[in-house]
């Protein structure tokens, strides 16, 4: 462990109790000047420490960042972020971070988390809502050997890992509006942003993004007429930590990512119905070849949206954006 990681495993040590730095710096072996500097970092990374010349330094609450020391510890992954975890106090996008990192080379379940984006993206060219510590903005690296026509089957398999981590892990609710967007009571929890580079008609790599409202007090988000926005701790009524969810978030993913390479993608569709908020319902789509209405009433193999127009003529939707 080195010097810093020392220090923050005593303050937590301590539970909230007072550490005298002199304590610290006969434990660890250094100088009370480096204890100080330590702790001054560990502050400007965003923890809560107070000091005081006589009681030396406390850890103020349990800290929940986003940071490698406290997601990697009780990630239970075979591979995403156990390799290649990228943490940032404040970037653009973490989609734009991991795919620079992506044409650098780095492998497949390469994480890339920020604490702020100050110019997250959503679909369609939307920002995305990333205020400091208040929600997770995460993106992971995969490299499928798959033809390019399954792309679409990991934005559905994003958005049950997302579904299944909200439904399971926090007993709420939510429903998927295909293809990707993460709803409570009608109201935009999550989203996901996938980024395809193709290499001919293969997948060279993906960047699934993926934006969850945590902390966040609904009268803060931006107004949006589309769709109102939520949050766990307002769907909950109590924050919750950030550093668990998202280590759910990234062993549901891998789970149902894995379950894809296996050719066992069934299952995750199967899931993605049940939790759809579309299926059997009248839906006005937004399509890359204008607006489509019908009943929607399939997702097929391919993770694609079916619709049936009124003349009972079957539509195969691969992406757009739902009005209901
Ligand atoms: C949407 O619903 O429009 C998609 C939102 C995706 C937001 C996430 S936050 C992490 C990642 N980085 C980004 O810039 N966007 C995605």
């Amino acid at each position: 462990m080195s010097v810093r990681e020392t220090v923050l495993q005593a303050l937590k040590d301590s539970k909230g109790q007072w550490v005298s730095g002199e304590a610290l710096s006969e434990v660890l072996g250094v100088s009370r000047t480096t204890v100080w500097k330590q702790v001054r970092k560990l502050v400007s990374d965003g923890y809560e420490i107070e000091s005081s010349s006589k009681k030396g330094y406390r850890l103020r609450v349990p800290a929940d960042l986003l940071s490698p020391q406290e997601v990697l510890e009780g990630l239970s992954t075979q591979q995403f972020g156990q390799n290649h975890y990228f943490y940032y106090q404040e970037l653009d996008s973490t989609n734009n971070r991991a795919r620079e990192l992506a044409a650098e080379g780095y492998p497949e379940g390469t994480v890339v988390a920020a604490e702020m984006q100050t110019a997250g993206r959503g679909r369609r060219g939307r920002d995305w809502y990333s205020p400091n510590q208040e929600g997770i903005y995460v993106s992971v690296i995969l490299r499928p050997l798959l033809p390019l026509k399954e792309i679409s089957r990991v934005s559905l398999l994003t958005a049950v890992a997302v579904a299944e981590t909200l439904a399971t892990d926090l007993n709420l609710h939510p429903l998927i509006k295909w293809p990707n967007d993460i709803l409570i009571n009608n109201r935009k929890i999550a989203g996901i942003l996938s980024e395809v580079v193709t290499d001919m008609d293969s997948i060279e790599y993906i960047v699934v993004g993926i934006g969850l409202n945590i902390n966040n007090f609904p009268p803060d988000f931006p107004h949006d007429f589309r769709t109102p926005a939520t949050s766990v701790q307002a769907e909950c009524q109590r924050p919750l930590p950030r550093v668990q969810i998202l280590q759910n978030l990234l062993f549901n993913l891998e789970n149902h990512y894995q379950k894809l390479l296996q050719g066992r993608f069934g299952d995750t569709l199967e899931k993605a119905k049940n939790l759809s908020m579309v299926i059997g319902r009248e839906v006005k789509i937004d399509t890359l070849n204008g607006f489509l209405t019908g009943q929607a009433v399939d997702i097929d193999d391919h993770g694609f949206l079916l619709v049936r127009d009124q003349s009972g003529t079957i539509h195969t939707v691969m992406s757009g954006e739902i009005s209901l």
